[in-house]
Order: C-alpha cells, then structure tokens, then sequence
C-alpha cells in the first residue's frame, strides 16, 4: 500500500522510468524529478486530443478503462502498486483471466505504445491531465467502509498533480466522500483550488466484470462534479473517451450525463445496487415461504413479472462478490436510519445458514445424521465462471456444517487443490466418497453434473437452481425456492 496522505509535497527521489519516458518523450518534466514549485494560478486551457491519461488501479475494471481510454486515442499510463501486474501489462498479458476481448485489445495498445503501466503513480499523474482513479474501497469486519486504499491512491495522485488536472473518481464511494474527504485531500496536498486548477468528479463505474467493453457503451455514463467547472471537464473527457449504443429504452439519449453533483452520481451507484440487494432479500424471502408451502417459487416470479411492475429477482443461497454484499454498508454509512437495506443484509446473510438446515432436515427424513457426514460444498467462487471468492457464500456454508459437525468438502473447477487449501479448504474431486452436497456457486459445469460423479451422495440442496432433478433420481434432490419433485427447471439465481 502507499504511503498515507501528506500535508506538504515532498521531493522523491528520482526513480526509473523508462518505459514512460519512452512512451511518453515529450511529455513534461515530472516533479519526481525536481523539487514541487508552487503551482501557477493561470487559468488552463481546454485539454487537447493528444492528453495523457493516468488511470490508477488496474483491476478488473482499470484495466479494461485503461484499455478502452487507449482505444479511443488518449495515452494512457496504467498505474498499480502491484508490479507483477505492471509488468504484464506492459508485456500485453491479462493479469486475470475472463474479461471478453480484453486480450485482443490490450495487445494493440501495448503494442503502438498507446498504454503503458508503471508502479510509479506520481510520475504518471505529473505528465497527465486526466486522472482516473478506480481502486477498491472495501468495508472492514465490523462492516464499516474501510477507506485506506482509496487514501492511499489519493495521497499518491496528489503528490504530482498538475495545474488543470482533471481527478475522476470511479470507486463506488460512501456518498459525501468525494467531496468531504478525497477532494480536500487532493486539494491541501497539491495546493490546486478546486474548481480553478483541480477540477474533480464521481462518475461510478457500472459495468459488470466480463463484459466491461460491451456495458462501456450499453450503460449511460454518470458525472457528478464538484462544482460547474469539473463537471464540464468530466463531460467532455468522457464524451471523447467512450461512445455509446443506441438505445431508444432510456429517457434520455445514450451517452454522457450529468446527474447534478458528485453526492448524486455516489448515490447513484449506491441506489442501484442496493436495490438489488434488497430485492434479492425480498425473492429469498418469498422463496422461503413458497418452500413451506409447497409452491415453485420460480413460477411465482415469471408470473409475477409478466406485467411491468414487478421485476422480483431469483433468490440464492448467498450474495457475494466485491460489489452487491458491500455496497448497502457504503449506502449505510450516509443513512444509517435506513432500516429497510440493514435488515435485507441480514435476510442475505441468514441464507446460508438456512440452506445448510434444509440438507440436515432433508436428511434427517432419510435417516442420515449431518454429524459425520461428507458434505461436498459445490464453488468455491462466489458466482459461477468467475474466479473470485470475494465475500462467497463457501465461507459461510463450511463454517455453518463444521458447527453442525458435518465434514465440508470443497469443490471448483477454478481452483487446483493447493487453492482451495489455502483458503482453509478441504479440496473434494468427483468420485470421491460422500453424503450430501450443496451447490453454492452455478458454474456451468455443475448444470451437467450427475449423481453418479458423487458416489454415496443422498441428499443434494441446489442454492443456485442449476441443477436438474432427472440427473438426480435416487438422491433428494431440493432446489432452494421449489420444493423436491417439482417439474419444471428454472433459470439460475442472483449472485
Ligand atoms: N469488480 C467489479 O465488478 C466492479 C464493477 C463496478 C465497479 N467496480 C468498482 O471498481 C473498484 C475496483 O474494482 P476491481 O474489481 O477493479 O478491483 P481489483 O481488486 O480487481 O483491482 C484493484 C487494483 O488496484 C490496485 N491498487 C490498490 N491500491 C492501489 C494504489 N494505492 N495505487 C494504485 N493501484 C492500487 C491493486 O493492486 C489492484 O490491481 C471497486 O472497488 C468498485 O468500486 C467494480
């Protein structure tokens, strides 16, 4: 992590650069490079086609933003404090696998020196006019957000800053944050005047890990500044650097829009994640009670939804990842009072535990005691196809059976064996013994999975709805929201 904020700038000492300064030779002299002279107060012009951007964090979601800001013709400088990230990067190899066409269009910008990534955040923010910040900001165990890593980024970004600068804040943010305490931070430490020579907005990323390219120009592109004058520059650097798909379904024309300030655009995000959330808590909910009653839950849905007012989500054993788990605690550091978003956490997170109780109950009918038995945990990932265990219902799931004294097993066709026991996992193969599972995560494979891959398996609990009941005929067989012998086969859950 880098150093935390400062109150003065310092001079650094000089460090390599060459990958940028051959990328990048005309650009400016960067204050890495001499002592930080006070800025000049002139007003600056407008930026110019061939601006250089930093996009800082090249994540899953930096990354490809780097790409496509290369794409659009900005230079880009990709910065990350992880230098085996840097350097394949530089060496136009995916850091992580998955993304659609991120391959093929990060070769061509490495290639014709378009995109270029350094750990150096400073030195990149002092030879740019556009800087992008897009770092995770996380919440902490007792689920309060955790600001250190967007601080960091923040005091690195400021250390160089240059008059004009355009600072673009891409994190999902607690909403206040951009202003209270990021925009202050860049702000005393570069000593810019916001909204004379720094200028910063929020504009939310929103687009789903993937298939980042395609949601680039699906989704409308949210800019909240600070004030008149950032905002302008974030209208303008976003009109040039994506472009949009027609869609005739949205109020307005697809493109850039402006939603006011940077509280809106963080409420934004804030708002429609949250409201996955808690429709997720609500489907679970009702799936719960359709259990009890008999009734295929997934039936209800479809019918409920066939008029426009409803738009009831599937339930699912857990809600996990980076984004949907995380971000009503981002909502709820704002507005605490918001009782609604605390207790559709709470109905989330009970779902495992609930899951685990319908396997001991479905069980308990066949005469097998949950005490001893082998129960395989199916994904480790917290959704299918991803790599990611983030927040994954695995955790809660193996935690609940050990409590219970049931043996959890785990198994992913994305994790070799020393992986899974790194996370504390016990690695489960097919053909191995066991008594019950539970699928977790709906990897595709899972769809195709037959009992006679789990041999000795009586019970089977689907928290996904991926599987199907005729591959499972001599086992109990329950997917979460339709009861056991129910006909028909649903599409799969919410993550
Ligand atoms: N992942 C998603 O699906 C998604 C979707 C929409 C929005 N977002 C937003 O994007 C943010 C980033 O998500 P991600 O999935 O790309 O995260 P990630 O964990 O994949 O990547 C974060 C990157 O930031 C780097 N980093 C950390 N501290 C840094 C610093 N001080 N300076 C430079 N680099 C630093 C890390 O080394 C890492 O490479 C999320 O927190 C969220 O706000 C994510």
């Amino acid at each position: 992590m880098s150093a935390p904020a400062v109150d003065e700038p310092t001079p650094e000492p000089v460090r390599e650069l060459s990958l940028l300064e051959e990328a990048f030779p005309s650009a400016p002299v960067s204050p890495v490079d001499a002592p930080i002279a006070e800025p000049a107060r002139a007003e600056l012009p407008e930026a110019q086609p061939d601006d250089t951007v930093t996009v800082v964090g090249l994540g899953k979601i930096g990354l490809p933003l780097a790409v496509q800001f290369a794409t659009a013709g900005f230079r880009v400088i990709g910065a990350d404090i992880n230098p085996d990230v840097v350097d394949q990067v530089n060496n136009a190899l995916e850091p992580f696998p998955g993304e659609a066409d991120l391959a093929r269009r990060l070769g061509e910008v490495v290639a014709d020196r378009r995109l270029t990534a350094t750990t150096d955040t400073a030195a990149a923010v002092a030879r740019s006019s556009t800087v992008v910040i897009v770092v995770p900001l996380v919440v902490d165990a007792e689920a309060r957000p955790d600001f250190s890593i967007v601080d960091a980024a923040t005091a690195d970004v400021a250390r160089s800053l240059q008059p004009g600068t355009l600072v673009s804040y891409e994190t999902t943010l607690p909403v206040g944050t951009t202003r209270t305490r990021l925009a202050p931070a860049l702000a005393k430490a570069s000593r810019l005047r916001l909204g004379k020579d720094l200028f910063v907005v929020m504009s939310p990323e929103r687009v789903y890990s993937g298939r980042i390219f395609a949601d680039l120009a699906r989704y409308p592109k949210l800019v909240g500044g600070l004030d008149d004058a950032s905002t302008q520059r974030g209208l303008a650097f976003y009109g040039r650097a994506l472009t949009f798909d027609d869609r005739d379904d949205l109020p307005m024309p697809n493109g850039v829009w402006e939603v006011g300030n940077s509280e809106a655009a963080e409420l934004v995000k804030l708002a429609e994640t949250t409201y996955r959330d808690v429709n997720i808590a609500l489907a679970n909910t009702f799936a719960v009670y359709a259990d009890s009653l008999g009734i295929d839950f997934g039936l209800i849905a479809d019918a409920a939804n066939s008029q426009p007012f409803s738009q009831l989500h599937r339930p699912g054993v857990h809600v996990g990842g980076h984004c949907i788990p995380v971000y009503p605690r981002l909502y709820l550091a704002g507005d605490p009072g918001a009782r609604l978003v605390s207790v559709a956490r709470e109905v989330n997170e009970e779902m495992p535990g609930h899951v685990v109780g319908l396997l001991a109950g479905r069980l308990a009918e066949l005469g097998v005691r949950l005490d001893g038995a082998r129960v395989v945990v199916l994904g480790a990932a917290y959704r299918g196809g991803v790599k990611e265990i983030f927040h994954s219902g695995v955790f809660p799931l193996v935690r609940r059976l050990g409590e219970l004294g049931a043996i959890p097993l785990v198994h992913d066709p994305l994790y070799s064996d020393s992986e899974l026991r790194a996370l504390g996992f016990e690695p489960y193969h097919y053909g191995d013994p066991c008594e019950a599972a539970i699928v977790q995560a709906d990897h595709e494979e899972y769809a195709d999975l037959r009992a006679a891959q789990l041999p000795g398996v009586r019970a089977i609990v689907d928290g996904r709805g991926v599987t199907h009941a005729i591959d499972w005929q001599d086992v109990d067989h329950t997917v979460l929201g339709r009861p056991s012998g129910a006909a028909a086969q649903r599409g799969g859950t919410e993550s």
